[in-house]
Protein backbone atom coordinates (compact mmCIF):
# COMPACT_ATOMS: atom_id res chain seq x y z
CA UNK A 1 0.00 0.00 0.00
CA UNK A 2 1.11 3.39 -0.48
CA UNK A 3 1.32 6.41 1.74
CA UNK A 4 -0.81 8.90 0.83
CA UNK A 5 0.82 12.33 0.45
CA UNK A 6 0.05 15.92 0.68
CA UNK A 7 0.16 15.94 -3.75
CA UNK A 8 -2.43 12.64 -2.97
CA UNK A 9 -4.94 15.27 -1.53
CA UNK A 10 -4.11 18.05 -3.76
CA UNK A 11 -4.68 16.19 -6.91
CA UNK A 12 -7.98 15.22 -5.24
CA UNK A 13 -8.99 18.46 -4.72
CA UNK A 14 -8.72 19.34 -8.28
CA UNK A 15 -10.87 16.02 -9.16
CA UNK A 16 -13.54 17.95 -6.78
CA UNK A 17 -13.55 14.60 -4.55
CA UNK A 18 -13.98 15.05 -1.06
CA UNK A 19 -12.65 13.67 1.54
CA UNK A 20 -12.59 12.41 5.56
CA UNK A 21 -10.13 13.28 8.40
CA UNK A 22 -10.14 11.52 11.73
CA UNK A 23 -8.23 11.98 14.68
CA UNK A 24 -6.75 9.22 16.49
CA UNK A 25 -4.49 8.61 19.82
CA UNK A 26 -4.04 5.08 19.77
CA UNK A 27 -3.01 2.08 17.55
CA UNK A 28 -6.37 0.22 17.22
CA UNK A 29 -8.41 3.00 15.95
CA UNK A 30 -5.43 4.38 14.29
CA UNK A 31 -5.29 0.93 12.54
CA UNK A 32 -9.15 0.81 11.94
CA UNK A 33 -9.58 4.26 10.34
CA UNK A 34 -6.19 3.07 7.91
CA UNK A 35 -8.33 -0.27 6.99
CA UNK A 36 -11.92 1.71 6.52
CA UNK A 37 -10.03 4.31 4.18
CA UNK A 38 -9.59 7.44 5.84
CA UNK A 39 -6.60 8.77 4.14
CA UNK A 40 -5.48 11.38 6.87
CA UNK A 41 -5.12 10.82 10.74
CA UNK A 42 -4.47 13.28 13.39
CA UNK A 43 -3.13 12.87 16.63
CA UNK A 44 -4.90 15.79 17.51
CA UNK A 45 -4.24 18.15 20.81
CA UNK A 46 -7.41 17.47 21.31
CA UNK A 47 -6.08 14.07 23.36
CA UNK A 48 -5.96 16.52 26.31
CA UNK A 49 -9.61 16.18 26.74
CA UNK A 50 -10.91 12.97 24.77
CA UNK A 51 -7.77 11.07 26.51
CA UNK A 52 -6.23 12.64 29.43
CA UNK A 53 -9.67 14.44 30.72
CA UNK A 54 -8.30 17.76 31.21
CA UNK A 55 -10.84 20.50 30.53
CA UNK A 56 -9.18 22.73 27.59
CA UNK A 57 -6.13 21.60 25.13
CA UNK A 58 -4.28 24.10 27.09
CA UNK A 59 -2.15 22.02 29.25
CA UNK A 60 -1.10 18.73 26.84
CA UNK A 61 2.37 19.06 26.32
CA UNK A 62 4.81 17.75 23.61
CA UNK A 63 6.08 14.56 26.01
CA UNK A 64 2.31 13.55 26.28
CA UNK A 65 1.58 13.60 22.80
CA UNK A 66 4.81 12.27 21.41
CA UNK A 67 3.90 8.41 22.25
CA UNK A 68 0.29 8.78 21.04
CA UNK A 69 1.81 10.32 17.85
CA UNK A 70 3.97 7.16 17.54
CA UNK A 71 1.63 5.07 18.30
CA UNK A 72 -0.84 6.07 15.53
CA UNK A 73 2.09 6.25 12.80
CA UNK A 74 3.65 2.84 13.40
CA UNK A 75 -0.75 1.23 13.49
CA UNK A 76 -1.05 2.81 9.70
CA UNK A 77 -0.01 1.58 6.37
CA UNK A 78 -1.71 3.97 4.11
CA UNK A 79 -2.71 6.96 6.11
CA UNK A 80 -1.36 10.34 6.34
CA UNK A 81 -0.52 10.93 10.10
CA UNK A 82 -0.33 14.55 11.28
CA UNK A 83 0.83 15.32 14.29
CA UNK A 84 -0.90 18.59 16.44
CA UNK A 85 2.03 20.87 17.85
CA UNK A 86 0.55 21.45 21.33
CA UNK A 87 0.14 25.32 23.07
CA UNK A 88 3.18 26.98 24.30
CA UNK A 89 5.09 24.44 21.90
CA UNK A 90 5.58 26.74 18.61
CA UNK A 91 4.54 30.51 18.95
CA UNK A 92 7.70 31.68 20.81
CA UNK A 93 9.89 31.97 17.60
CA UNK A 94 9.91 30.07 14.06
CA UNK A 95 12.76 28.64 15.77
CA UNK A 96 10.58 27.21 18.44
CA UNK A 97 8.32 26.00 16.10
CA UNK A 98 10.78 24.35 13.84
CA UNK A 99 12.57 22.09 16.71
CA UNK A 100 9.27 21.25 17.98
CA UNK A 101 8.27 20.28 14.56
CA UNK A 102 11.32 18.49 13.89
CA UNK A 103 10.59 16.10 17.05
CA UNK A 104 7.32 15.16 16.07
CA UNK A 105 8.81 13.97 12.53
CA UNK A 106 11.76 12.14 14.97
CA UNK A 107 10.14 10.78 17.90
CA UNK A 108 6.71 10.35 16.74
CA UNK A 109 7.12 9.41 13.28
CA UNK A 110 4.55 11.34 12.12
CA UNK A 111 4.60 12.91 8.81
CA UNK A 112 3.27 16.08 9.42
CA UNK A 113 2.41 18.44 11.77
CA UNK A 114 -0.20 21.02 12.18
CA UNK A 115 -0.43 24.18 14.27
CA UNK A 116 -3.21 26.60 14.89
CA UNK A 117 -3.01 30.39 13.63
CA UNK A 118 -3.47 32.38 10.53
CA UNK A 119 -1.48 35.72 10.09
CA UNK A 120 0.25 35.08 13.09
CA UNK A 121 1.30 31.85 12.65
CA UNK A 122 2.77 32.31 8.66
CA UNK A 123 6.39 32.87 9.81
CA UNK A 124 6.18 29.53 11.92
CA UNK A 125 4.15 27.63 8.67
CA UNK A 126 7.35 28.60 6.38
CA UNK A 127 10.30 28.03 8.85
CA UNK A 128 8.81 24.68 9.24
CA UNK A 129 8.00 24.12 5.29
CA UNK A 130 11.22 24.94 4.64
CA UNK A 131 12.97 22.26 6.24
CA UNK A 132 10.70 19.99 4.59
CA UNK A 133 8.24 19.21 6.84
CA UNK A 134 4.36 19.54 5.41
CA UNK A 135 2.29 22.12 7.53
CA UNK A 136 -1.60 21.92 8.02
CA UNK A 137 -2.86 25.07 9.47
CA UNK A 138 -5.83 26.02 11.30
CA UNK A 139 -8.14 28.98 11.05
CA UNK A 140 -11.18 30.25 12.48
CA UNK A 141 -12.00 29.18 16.06
CA UNK A 142 -8.48 27.80 17.26
CA UNK A 143 -8.75 26.38 20.72
CA UNK A 144 -5.75 26.81 21.84
CA UNK A 145 -6.58 30.89 22.27
CA UNK A 146 -10.12 30.09 23.54
CA UNK A 147 -9.98 32.14 25.97
CA UNK A 148 -8.42 35.54 23.91
CA UNK A 149 -11.80 34.01 21.92
CA UNK A 150 -14.42 34.61 24.54
CA UNK A 151 -15.04 30.59 24.45
CA UNK A 152 -16.34 28.45 21.46
CA UNK A 153 -17.94 31.11 19.21
CA UNK A 154 -18.04 30.99 14.88
CA UNK A 155 -15.82 33.14 13.69
CA UNK A 156 -15.84 34.92 10.75
CA UNK A 157 -19.81 36.04 11.13
CA UNK A 158 -20.34 39.44 9.23
CA UNK A 159 -17.55 42.23 8.62
CA UNK A 160 -15.10 39.77 10.48
CA UNK A 161 -15.44 37.36 7.60
CA UNK A 162 -11.96 39.52 5.79
CA UNK A 163 -10.16 38.58 8.46
CA UNK A 164 -10.65 35.28 8.12
CA UNK A 165 -10.04 34.98 4.37
CA UNK A 166 -6.93 37.00 4.93
CA UNK A 167 -5.55 34.01 7.51
CA UNK A 168 -6.55 31.65 4.54
CA UNK A 169 -4.35 33.64 2.42
CA UNK A 170 -1.78 34.34 4.50
CA UNK A 171 -0.97 30.10 5.74
CA UNK A 172 -1.46 29.39 1.93
CA UNK A 173 1.26 31.58 1.00
CA UNK A 174 3.19 31.08 3.91
CA UNK A 175 3.29 27.19 2.15
CA UNK A 176 0.67 25.09 3.80
CA UNK A 177 -0.62 21.47 2.38
CA UNK A 178 -3.88 22.32 3.93
CA UNK A 179 -6.10 24.05 6.59
CA UNK A 180 -8.43 23.57 9.06
CA UNK A 181 -11.35 25.50 8.59
CA UNK A 182 -13.29 25.50 12.41
CA UNK A 183 -16.53 27.22 13.55
CA UNK A 184 -16.73 29.07 9.88
CA UNK A 185 -20.07 30.16 8.48
CA UNK A 186 -20.58 28.14 5.86
CA UNK A 187 -20.54 31.14 3.08
CA UNK A 188 -17.04 32.47 4.05
CA UNK A 189 -15.57 28.39 4.40
CA UNK A 190 -17.00 27.96 0.47
CA UNK A 191 -15.45 31.17 -0.66
CA UNK A 192 -12.08 30.00 1.15
CA UNK A 193 -12.14 26.56 -0.44
CA UNK A 194 -12.49 27.71 -3.88
CA UNK A 195 -10.23 30.76 -3.24
CA UNK A 196 -7.76 28.22 -2.49
CA UNK A 197 -5.53 25.42 -4.41
CA UNK A 198 -4.42 23.89 -0.63
CA UNK A 199 -7.57 21.24 0.43
CA UNK A 200 -9.57 22.97 3.24
CA UNK A 201 -10.54 20.49 5.92
CA UNK A 202 -14.08 21.96 7.82
CA UNK A 203 -14.82 21.54 11.23
CA UNK A 204 -18.27 23.18 12.05
CA UNK A 205 -17.63 24.93 8.98
CA UNK A 206 -20.68 23.70 6.04
CA UNK A 207 -20.51 21.25 2.97
CA UNK A 208 -18.27 23.40 1.26
CA UNK A 209 -14.78 22.50 2.17
CA UNK A 210 -12.60 19.91 0.08
CA UNK A 211 -12.58 17.39 3.36
CA UNK A 212 -14.42 17.16 6.75
CA UNK A 213 -12.76 16.41 10.24
CA UNK A 214 -14.21 14.87 13.60
CA UNK A 215 -12.83 14.09 16.61
CA UNK A 216 -13.21 9.88 16.49
CA UNK A 217 -14.96 9.95 19.78
CA UNK A 218 -17.24 12.52 18.83
CA UNK A 219 -17.95 10.74 15.72
CA UNK A 220 -18.79 6.82 16.81
CA UNK A 221 -20.29 8.39 19.75
CA UNK A 222 -18.24 7.37 22.74
CA UNK A 223 -17.92 10.93 24.87
CA UNK A 224 -21.35 11.16 26.15
CA UNK A 225 -23.31 14.38 27.07
CA UNK A 226 -24.37 17.59 24.97
CA UNK A 227 -21.97 18.15 21.79
CA UNK A 228 -21.12 20.82 19.70
CA UNK A 229 -23.58 21.35 16.60
CA UNK A 230 -21.49 20.56 14.08
CA UNK A 231 -20.96 16.77 15.59
CA UNK A 232 -22.85 13.92 13.91
CA UNK A 233 -22.50 10.68 16.09
CA UNK A 234 -22.50 7.38 13.31
CA UNK A 235 -22.26 5.05 16.33
CA UNK A 236 -23.19 4.26 20.15
CA UNK A 237 -20.03 3.13 21.51
CA UNK A 238 -20.77 4.20 24.91
CA UNK A 239 -23.93 1.97 24.90
CA UNK A 240 -22.67 -0.38 23.10
CA UNK A 241 -19.16 -0.17 25.72
CA UNK A 242 -21.30 -0.02 28.21
CA UNK A 243 -23.75 -2.79 27.93
CA UNK A 244 -20.74 -5.07 27.38
CA UNK A 245 -19.17 -3.83 30.68
CA UNK A 246 -22.90 -4.33 32.12
CA UNK A 247 -23.55 -8.18 30.77
CA UNK A 248 -19.15 -9.40 32.09
CA UNK A 249 -19.87 -7.99 34.80
CA UNK A 250 -23.42 -10.15 35.50
CA UNK A 251 -21.53 -12.81 34.11
CA UNK A 252 -18.88 -12.94 36.27
CA UNK A 253 -21.73 -12.47 39.57
CA UNK A 254 -23.77 -15.23 38.39
CA UNK A 255 -21.25 -17.86 37.33
CA UNK A 256 -22.04 -17.64 33.88
CA UNK A 257 -18.22 -16.96 33.03
CA UNK A 258 -15.62 -18.50 32.52
CA UNK A 259 -17.30 -21.18 31.30
CA UNK A 260 -16.12 -24.64 30.62
CA UNK A 261 -14.27 -23.33 27.33
CA UNK A 262 -12.19 -20.67 28.99
CA UNK A 263 -10.79 -22.55 31.59
CA UNK A 264 -7.51 -24.60 30.97
O1 LIG B 1 -7.13 18.56 17.97
C1 LIG B 1 -8.06 18.33 17.15
O2 LIG B 1 -8.81 17.34 17.27
C2 LIG B 1 -8.22 19.24 16.03
C3 LIG B 1 -9.25 18.94 14.99
C4 LIG B 1 -10.62 18.94 15.53
C5 LIG B 1 -9.12 19.78 13.79
O3 LIG B 1 -7.49 20.19 15.95
NA1 LIG C 1 -6.13 20.59 17.71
Amino acid sequence: TKRVRAHHLLAAKERGERWAMLTSYDQYTAALFDQAGIPVLLVGDSAANNVFGYETTLPVTVDELLPLVRAVTKATQRALVVGDLPFGSYEESPTQALRTAVRFLKEGGCHAVKLEGGKRSAAAIEAITNAGIPVMAHIGFTPQSEHQLGGYRVQGRGDAAQSIVDDAIAVAEAGAFSVVLEMVPGEVAKKITHDLAIPTIGIGAGVDCDAQVLVWQDMAGLRQGAAPRFVKRYADLAGTLTAAAQSFAEEVRDGAFPAAEHTF
